[in-house]
C-alpha cells in the first residue's frame, strides 16, 4: 500500500516521531547516507512559484541519490491539459513519487486518489504539511518539545492549519491572533480543541508563547485581495514591542518568503531571535526523512 502526505493528519505521532529523529540523523550526516533513493525519480508539478519546496526537495532528492523532474504549470497546465485524474494514472507508469504544490486541496487529494505513487502537498490553499514537519524538527532544536506555547500572528491560512494539526497532535499549546474574519476554520478550530486559544489582539497570543510565527498576510492565490488584507492586517506584526511580550528566550519563526515591513520587522528578522534561516534548511533535512519513510 502507497503512503500519502497530504495533511498533518496523514501521520500518526509515532511516525511523526520517526521522521523528526531521521532528521536529527540527515542533518549531521549531510550527504553520507547511502543512496536509498537511487534509481528513483520523483516529479514536482508546481503549479504556483516556490524558492525553499522546490530547491530543498531537488536537492534532497539529489543527495539520496535518486532524480527530481521539475514541472511546472506550462508544462503539466493540471486541469486544463489534461485532468489530475489521467496526470496521476500516466505518471505512476514512469515516476515512483509525485509532489505537488496545487491552488485547490482538492487536486492533490484527485492526484493521489488516482496513482499508484506516493503523493506528497508541496503546499495547496489548505496545508502544508511539510512545512509544519519542519517547523516541529525547528522547535524541537531550538525549545525542545516539552512545555511549550506557539503563538501564531495573522492570517488563518493553510500554514497556520498545518501548524494548528501538529501542536494539537504533540501535545503542544499554540495561541492564535487573527483580525476578525481571518480566523482558521470552524473545522479545523473544532478538530484542534483543547490545544488551540484564539485571541485578537497580538500582545494576548504572545504572553507565556516560546515561539512566535507569522506569515504573509496575503497568500498565493489571493493577490486579488491584496490591498483589503493590508488595512485589515494593520498591526498583526511581530515586532521588537512583540517579542518582549512574549517568554524570555522566545525565537521568531516565519515559513518564507517574508514580506519585510508587514508581517515582520526588519529588526526581528535579522535580529538574534530570528530563527528563519535554520527553519529554511530544516526543510531539506525533514523532507528527506519524509522521502526515505514514504519511498522505501
Ligand atoms: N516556505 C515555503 O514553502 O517557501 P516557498 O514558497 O519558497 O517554497
Ligand atoms: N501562506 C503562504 C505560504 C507560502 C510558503 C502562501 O500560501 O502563499
Amino acid at each position: 500500500m502507497k503512503k500519502d502526505l497530504l495533511t498533518i493528519e496523514d501521520l500518526s505521532v509515532s511516525e511523526i516521531n520517526e521522521i523528526l529523529e531521521l532528521a536529527g540523523a540527515l542533518k549531521e550526516k549531510r550527504q553520507c547516507f547511502g543512496e536509498p533513493l537511487k534509481g528513483k525519480t520523483l516529479g514536482l508539478i508546481f503549479e504556483k512559484p516556490s524558492n525553499r519546496t522546490r530547491v530543498s526537495f531537488e536537492v534532497g532528492i539529489t543527495e539520496l541519490g535518486g532524480h527530481a523532474i521539475y514541472l511546472g504549470s506550462y508544462e503539466i497546465d493540471l486541469g486544463k491539459r489534461e485532468s489530475p485524474k489521467d496526470v496521476a494514472k500516466v505518471l505512476s507508469r514512469y515516476l515512483n513519487g509525485i509532489i505537488a504544490r496545487t491552488f485547490s486541496h482538492k487536486t492533490v487529494v484527485e492526484l493521489a486518489k488516482y496513482s499508484s505513487i506516493p503523493v506528497i502537498n508541496g503546499l495547496t490553499d489548505y496545508q502544508h504539511p511539510c512545512q509544519a514537519m519542519s517547523d516541529l524538527f525547528t522547535i524541537k532544536e531550538k525549545k525542545g518539545l516539552i512545555g511549550i506555547t506557539v503563538a501564531f500572528i495573522g492570517d488563518g491560512n493553510n500554514v497556520l492549519n498545518s501548524l494548528l494539526y501538529i501542536c494539537h497532535k504533540m501535545g503542544m499549546r499554540i495561541n492564535v491572533a487573527c483580525p476578525r474574519g481571518y480566523e482558521p476554520g470552524k473545522d479545523v478550530l473544532k478538530d484542534v480543541a483543547g490545544s488551540a486559544k484564539i485571541f485578537n489582539a497580538p500582545g494576548d497570543a504572545v504572553k507565556g508563547a516560546d515561539v512566535i510565527y507569522t506569515d504573509v498576510w496575503t497568500s498565493m492565490g489571493q493577490e486579488k485581495e491584496y490591498k483589503k488584507r493590508l488595512k485589515a492586517f494593520k498591526g498583526y506584526q511581530i515586532n521588537s514591542e512583540l517579542m518582549k511580550l512574549a517568554n524570555k528566550g522566545a525565537i521568531a519563526l516565519h515559513c518564507l518568503p517574508a514580506h519585510r515591513g508587514q508581517e515582520i520587522t526588519d529588526e526581528v528578522m535579522d535580529g538574534p531571535q530570528s530563527m528563519v534561516l535554520d527553519q529554511a534548511e530544516n526543510r531539506l533535512h525533514v523532507q528527506k526523512a519524509i522521502l526515505i519513510k514514504l519511498l522505501k
